[in-house]
């Protein structure tokens, strides 16, 4: 990040031999080495506070994608863009909860909900970017493979670019929410009989032979776009860091983007300190964390199974750029089952919140973090809810409706004859109940 003014904006380093691509080279990956590329920006002609100023006066300026929380860091995410696809997306919420103060025994924890972005969840913030890069370089489809919301947001942004788009998912491994935009945005969806990885081993070989750009998490301009969950909350504290991010880990980009996004900020004049990262993964689906405990001498890879169908992911792609994040934060990388996160998503849903399940994942690592000690009770925390509640209605319904026994935050529906009598005894019943739960004991 040196000053080198006779450099385009921007350009493409492979990160494991260094090759060099142009910052238009639609090929997914170095072509020597088949290493993971990372978009390079020449440092911003602006200083720190210059910048800082621009993205103050951007924020809720006008409609259009200025005011996107995206492209309002437009001079670190892709300098060179003129016409982007933008819905606009980000501006995303950062919520106090009481009693999610309490349940996880941290004081200062804020979550940073990013199911509220336009397809309901942070996949939007890559994609935006994505699919401007598709178009710039006149791309004729775009593909993903997806454990749902990359798909989702595919094919509302492709839709919304005039791009035909193809997604491979997992077939019957797919929240039904997520399957449902796919179909509605109008995404040839191809259900895979296979797992995640396999979905992605298949795109990246039709990318390869059929010449569609891929826009997965291992595209370095999806990175760029999810740098901004980490810049916006930030600004949203006034660019006064938190002691620590805590994030749902699955195929390891965003633990990637968070990473490159402090790395950058601090560079760049944003911040004076880096806060520390913890990526958290559901066990049945923990690769990283176990090449965490031993120190990243070897990279795993595991055959995954987790309630948390978003990180249900045996071989992240972005193994490598992720364990830089964990490396220059004096970050962490835990586990929880998916009983923890059951039960954090309760908690999280039950403050009227709501995420979905692989969400919940940040909260529960958050708590145990807490329990361990490693997070102090005082500490300022940002959680990062990765979707949107209504993605899984299936999961819920069960939860709530169908399992036995009930689970202990379930919240079964009373069904009743159509008369006042009826709805007069269910109050009666409720009174009688603890005032925590609705209709079960915690
Ligand atoms: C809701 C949700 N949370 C977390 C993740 C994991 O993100 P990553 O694959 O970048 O680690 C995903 C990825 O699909 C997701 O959809
Ligand atoms: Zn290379």
């Amino acid at each position: 990040m040196s000053p080198e003014t006779d450099r385009p904006p921007s350009w493409q380093v492979c990160l494991a031999c260094a090759n060099e691509l142009t910052e238009r080279d639609p090929r997914s990956r170095c072509p020597t080495c088949g290493g993971l590329l990372e978009v390079t920006h020449r440092d911003p002609e602006l200083t720190g506070d210059a910048l800082l100023l621009r993205f103050t006066e951007r924020r809720g300026a006008g409609p259009g994608a200025t005011t996107s929380g995206v492209w309002r860091f437009r001079e670190i995410v892709l300098p060179s863009a003129e016409e982007v696809v933008s819905h606009p997306e980000g501006n995303t919420p950062l919520l106090h909860r009481e009693a999610l103060e309490e349940w996880t025994g941290i004081g200062g924890i804020l979550l940073k909900h990013e199911g509220h972005n336009p397809t309901g969840s942070f996949k939007d913030r890559g994609m935006t970017v994505g699919v401007t890069q598709a178009k710039r370089i006149g791309a004729r489809a775009v593909a993903c493979a997806s454990t749902g919301n990359t798909s989702a947001s595919l094919a509302a942004y492709a839709a919304q670019a005039g791009m035909p788009a193809l997604v491979l998912v997992p077939a019957g491994n797919v929240a039904s929410g997520k399957l449902a935009q796919s179909l509605a945005y109008g995404a040839r969806t191809l259900l895979v009989r296979g797992g995640f990885d396999d979905c992605l081993r298949l795109v990246q070989e039709a990318s390869e032979r059929l010449g569609v750009y891929l826009l997965n998490s291992i595209n370095p301009f999806r990175i760029e776009g999810q740098k901004t969950i980490v810049l916006e909350l930030l600004q949203q504290l006034a660019w006064d860091p938190p002691d620590w991010i805590v994030l749902p880990a699955g195929n390891l980009g965003n633990t990637a983007a968070f990473g490159k996004a402090l790395r950058e900020a601090r560079a760049w004049g944003l911040i004076s300190r880096v806060p520390r990262i913890a990526a958290v993964q559901a066990a049945g689906a923990a690769p990283f964390a176990r090449s965490f405990e031993e120190g990243f001498a070897r990279r795993h890879r595991v055959d995954p199974d987790t309630v948390a169908t978003a990180i249900r992911i045996g071989d992240p792609a972005s193994h490598d750029r992720a364990v830089r994040t964990i490396r220059e934060t004096d970050g962490v990388v835990l586990s929880v089952t998916d009983a923890q996160i059951l039960e954090a998503k309760a908690a999280v849903d039950g403050c009227g919140v709501g995420c979905e399940p692989a969400s919940a994942a940040s909260v529960a690592g958050a708590r145990e973090l807490a329990r361990r000690g490693t997070i102090s009770r005082g500490a300022r925390v940002v959680a990062v809810l990765t979707g949107h509640v209504l993605k899984d209605p299936g999961m819920l319904l069960d939860y709530h409706v169908d399992r036995e026994p009930p689970p202990p935050g379930a919240n079964r529906p009373v069904e009743i004859e159509a008369d006042l009598r009826a709805v007069e005894q269910v109050l009666e019943g409720a009174k009688g109940r603890s005032p925590d739960g609705v209709n079960g004991e915690r």
